[in-house]
């Protein structure tokens, strides 16, 4: 009989910078899901790779003076060396590069614009001559060029778009039928609320301003815009229009696509458009994920080189960090990242839980059996069933929360079970036991059973930590096998009883947490990136908290600040997010653009006090003057509440 196959993938990254430890989470998730799937006997196919095309990249191999394929091969060297640092089993490692991929994309752009899916039109934008860019009116600063602060212009461009209107009705229906396609569930809300009732737009597939993309067969000046060529790496990898299709025919389609929060949209909308106009099976999930958010400042500058994963793998081990990641980025969620929280999670969870217990247990049945073997003969005692019943209870749990990929919740299903086995040492207090020969065979089997549920903890952690099994194993001289195979979990007493233990190394030595933070800030210091490379990482960080800096009362003063009230609201047109308000303040009625269309409707906004920024330099946006700011508390989801005074206090009013 054939085993049940299992496909899952990572977004492909683009090599336009070394990854910083937030990418590693994407991976780390995939291939801990992975390692869960082969360990319960599935065909599993784990894609990653590298998403190489495209303006960005041109540039940057320019301003290094190398050819952009030189540029992209040497950092997907440096990113494929990472993934071997950090235990990533990936079975294929797409690049958007490979000429495969290029010819499957190359045949899918023919298809579609043969059934008409694909039309050649003309797409409007603003473009930067100096800097040779085309941006959206809505990346403009002040209608200037967001780069170099020159004035745009008007630009058509001849393109090919994607009929993806065309596929709202069909997107609707697919996800009201079957809720379990995008998780988590806010995600779903949020994408047919946002995006896909409001109505969908053709999307633009083809540019002629720079040449590093595929090129579009049949329209040489053209080449392959961003998402078809991206997208379809999650098929082209697998030999779909290929020679060889196998693969294709054996894992497709994936069972999960793994990607961050600000590319569900994507990988929910476009995506599955693309594969219907294919007449192609959709993906069974797509699942968008939390990130793990920068503290404490300038990421490649104060923080630098310390969210560098390799040098963060060289300090603590690649167990140590793929256990943080995925414990400390919560379901949905997104995670802190600082120095502090790595090394606290390390002492409490790994140094003090699973490090302490196994040396306890190992160092005990040493100390209290003639060359560290067990005899035969165990007696129970009033805890034992306790903890057969807890521990049977959290295989379930754990095995559930990792088949939904909520790994922290399955991880810490894991460490109830270390925790509860720490107690239990107290509980039975195995010190007293020992002073009296007629209890042998009762610490017998205290100490069995912290073995036994010592190596139900080994199999359970193996696909979250694939190194510290085998050390916890080689202290009871088990080998890989039937004691390790996961469904021997499932039978308490699989351990023979005559165990032999071995003291093995200390697995995660407890750090000394200030002297460590002092060393990581002089790594950081010593190693820190370029300025340029600092400007880039900033703008490619999703979201980042800058370090705190005083301002003076003087500087505050400088900020004018006064109480309006919204007179009149409606949205701007074609905007999903802005609204544009009419609001007095005191005498003067101010016209002032916000991005809170998502959390109040017009009506609603009306009527309302706000705090105002008063004195801020007017700006057009979406073409739209705005004089000044209304002030908004937004959550760590972007959820925006507008600020206003807690009693009523006429407009106008100052606030100091
Ligand atoms: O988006 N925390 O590539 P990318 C968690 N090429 N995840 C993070 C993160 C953080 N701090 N920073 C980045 C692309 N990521 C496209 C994808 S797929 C057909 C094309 C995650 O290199 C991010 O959310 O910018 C995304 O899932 C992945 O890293 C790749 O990001
Ligand atoms: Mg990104």
């Amino acid at each position: 009989m054939s085993k049940p196959t299992y496909y899952i993938t990572t977004p492909i990254y683009y090599p336009s910078n070394k990854l910083h430890i937030g990418h590693s989470y994407t991976t780390v998730a995939a291939d801990a899901m992975a390692r869960y799937k082969r360990l319960r006997g599935y065909d599993v196919m784990f894609l990653t790779g590298t998403d190489e095309h495209g303006q960005k990249i041109e540039r940057r191999a320019q301003e290094e003076g190398v050819s952009p394929q030189a540029f992209v091969d040497n950092i997907v060297d440096w990113i494929k060396e990472l993934w071997k640092t950090m235990d990533i089993t990936y079975d294929k490692f797409i690049r958007t590069t490979d000429a495969e991929h290029k010819e499957t994309v190359q045949k899918i752009f023919k298809t579609l614009y043969d059934k008409g899916d694909i039309y050649k039109s003309e797409y409007e934008g603003k473009y930067c001559t100096p800097c040779e860019t085309f941006f959206t009116e809505h990346q403009l600063v002040d209608g200037k060029c967001p780069d170099c602060g020159r004035a745009v212009e008007s630009v058509k461009e001849q393109s090919y778009f994607f009929k993806l209107s065309a596929y709202q009705e069909r997107l609707i229906k697919h996800i009201e039928e079957n809720p379990e396609v995008i998780q988590p569930q806010t995600r779903q809300n949020e994408m047919l609320n946002n995006f896909l009732r409001p109505g969908l737009e053709d999307l633009c597939v083809s540019r002629t301003s720079f040449k590093w993309g595929v090129p579009v067969e049949f329209d040489p000046g053209h080449v392959v815009y961003v998402w078809i060529d991206a997208l379809s790496n999650y098929i082209s990898a697998l030999g779909y229009l290929q020679n060889n299709d196998e693969a294709f025919k054996k894992y497709w389609p994936a069972d999960v696509h793994l990607v961050g929060k600000e590319i569900v949209r994507f990988h929910t909308i476009i995506w599955p458009a693309l594969l219907m106009a294919l007449d192609l099976p959709l993906p069974k999930q797509i699942f968008g994920h939390g990130w793990l958010v920068i503290n404490g400042g300038k990421m490649s500058k104060s923080v630098g080189n310390v969210v560098d994963p390799s040098i963060l793998v060289d300090r603590y081990s690649s167990d140590a960090i793929r256990y943080f990641l995925l414990r400390e980025i919560a379901f949905g969620q997104d995670g802190n990242f600082t120095n502090e929280a790595l090394i606290s999670r390390i002492n409490s969870d790994l140094a003090n839980d699973l490090g302490n217990l196994t040396s306890r247990t190992v160092a005990m049945i040493e100390k209290y059996f003639e060359g560290g073997v067990l005899p035969s003969e165990h007696e129970g005692n009033e805890f034992d069933a306790d903890i057969k019943a807890l521990v049977a209870a959290q295989i379930q749990k754990a095995e559930d929360n990792t088949e939904k990929l909520f790994f922290n919740n399955a991880l810490e299903d894991i460490w109830v079970i270390i925790r509860r086995l720490n107690k239990y040492i107290d509980e039975t207090m195995p010190w007293v036991l020992a002073k009296d020969e007629a209890n042998k065979a009762k610490l017998a089997g205290v100490l069995y059973t912290l073995a036994e549920g010592l190596r139900i903890v080994s199999v359970m952690i193996e696909p979250f930590m694939p190194q510290t099994p085998e050390k916890i194993w080689a202290q009871f001289g088990i080998e890989r096998g039937a004691l390790t195979a996961w469904d021997s979990i499932h039978t308490w007493g699989t351990l023979p009883k005559n165990i032999t233990a071995i003291k093995g190394e200390n697995m995660f030595p407890r750090i000394d947490k200030e002297k460590e933070l002092e060393a990581l800030e002089k790594t950081s210091g010593a190693a820190a990136g370029t300025k340029e490379e600092s400007k880039e990482a900033a703008k490619e960080e999703p979201k980042e908290v800058k370090e705190p800096e005083y301002i003076t009362i003087d500087d505050f003063a400088k900020v004018e600040l006064k109480i309006g009230e919204v007179i009149a609201s409606e949205r701007v047109p074609k905007s999903d997010k802005l609204l544009v308000s009419q609001i007095k303040i005191g005498n003067e009625t101010r016209q002032i653009v916000s991005g809170i269309a998502k959390y109040y409707a017009p009506e609603e906004f009306v009527g309302k006090k706000v705090v105002v920024v008063t004195n801020l330099k007017p700006v057009k946006l979406r073409g739209i003057l705005s004089e000044g700011m209304v002030l908004c508390a937004a959550d760590e989801n972007d959820k925006l509440v507008a600020v206003g005074p807690l009693a009523d206090i006429t407009s106008g009013s100052i606030v100091r």
